[in-house]
């Protein structure tokens, strides 16, 4: 399948994710050998074009770029022309002019890696636009379910929190349903989109109800920063009508699981006790992250020639 940009999971379709799921277990062994690194991208320029923050996102992209020796190009807002009032089409035209494979984007606004996809010949990866799409968290937690289960078809996955605000919630939402997964949004009807009719999803108010027969518990981070009103009475309130709590935790079905993206609100959406637990992927989200982002540089930019044996060694 070729596909030239990952701008949200429509780009992909299920063919799309399997193809990414199979190629990231290829890398996975990639990145377990001594020296964790193969020629498959050498030669290709990749830019980030990072206009929000990120942790996670940024260096995993990054790392993964690294270990399939392709050269990259850092962008950094602070210190650029964008400070000068450079538009975003005259940074991204620039930065193409210099030669660049692909554009990691992420942005305040949705839409962005779209625009970008008219103004450029580079491959457009959306690392996140506004509260849009974040479609490489997807693939990430996609892997990890798969990995954790085997397969994600048939699966229920309760995603709960702020989901009005929350790219990673429409980006799995759509990731999921494509997978074969059933679906439960569960937040405060002030968090829900006002129209989820379109959704392929149930809605839920009781958090209680929804957590019995859950396979995978997936939490959202509040999105303070992206609320221009208040959307409950108050934190305190939240955490014990929606937050998962050590007392919730304690009734969930033994094979259950729980999942971030991060950065978590400990205390608020989640217990800070709760990604300690040895149910709790967080941290293997985090690790998949690099390998599912080796998956879909190469994905887009590799050619089956370059991809490397799966020998066990690179020495
Ligand atoms: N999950 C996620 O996108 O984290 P960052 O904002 O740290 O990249």
């Amino acid at each position: 399948m070729k596909v030239k940009h990952v701008r949200g999971i429509s780009d992909l379709g299920k063919k799309g994710i399997q193809e990414i799921l199979s190629l990231s277990d290829h890398f996975l062994e990639v990145s377990s050998r001594r020296i964790p690194k193969v020629p498959a991208l050498r030669g290709k320029t990749i830019a980030w074009l990072f206009y929000e923050d990120s942790t996670r996102t940024r260096l995993s992209f990054e790392t993964a770029a690294k270990r399939l020796s392709a050269d990259t190009m850092n962008f950094s807002v602070s210190s650029s022309s964008v400070k000068k009032g450079e538009s975003l089409r005259d940074t991204v035209e620039t930065v193409s002019a210099m030669g660049v494979d692909a554009i990691v984007v992420r942005h305040g606004s949705s839409g962005v890696p779209w625009l970008l996809s008219r103004w450029t010949d580079a491959s457009i990866i959306n690392a996140g636009d506004g509260s849009h799409e974040h479609p490489t968290q997807s693939l990430l937690d996609c892997y990890t379910i798969q990995k954790q289960f085997g397969e994600i078809e048939g699966k229920k996955i309760v995603i709960a929190g702020d989901i009005k605000h929350s790219r990673v919630a429409r980006s799995n939402v759509a990731a999921f349903k494509a997978m074969g997964a059933e679906i439960v949004l569960v937040a405060p009807r002030t968090l829900l989109p006002v129209d989820t009719t379109s959704w392929p999803a149930e809605t839920s108010q009781d958090f209680d109800a929804s957590l019995r027969d859950a396979d995978v518990i997936y939490m959202l981070r509040m999105q303070l920063e992206r609320q221009k009103e208040t959307f409950v009475p108050s934190l305190r309130e939240y955490t014990n009508d929606f937050g998962l709590t050590l007392e919730r935790v304690k009734k969930l079905q033994k094979h259950s699981v729980i999942m971030h993206p991060g950065p978590m609100n400990r205390g608020v959406e989640i217990a800070s006790e709760v990604p300690e637990l040895e149910n709790a992927l967080v941290t293997n989200q985090v690790s998949n992250g690099v390998i599912v982002r080796m998956a879909v540089l190469y994905f887009l930019l590799g050619t089956s020639a370059d991809l490397p044996e799966g020998n066990g060694s690179n020495e």
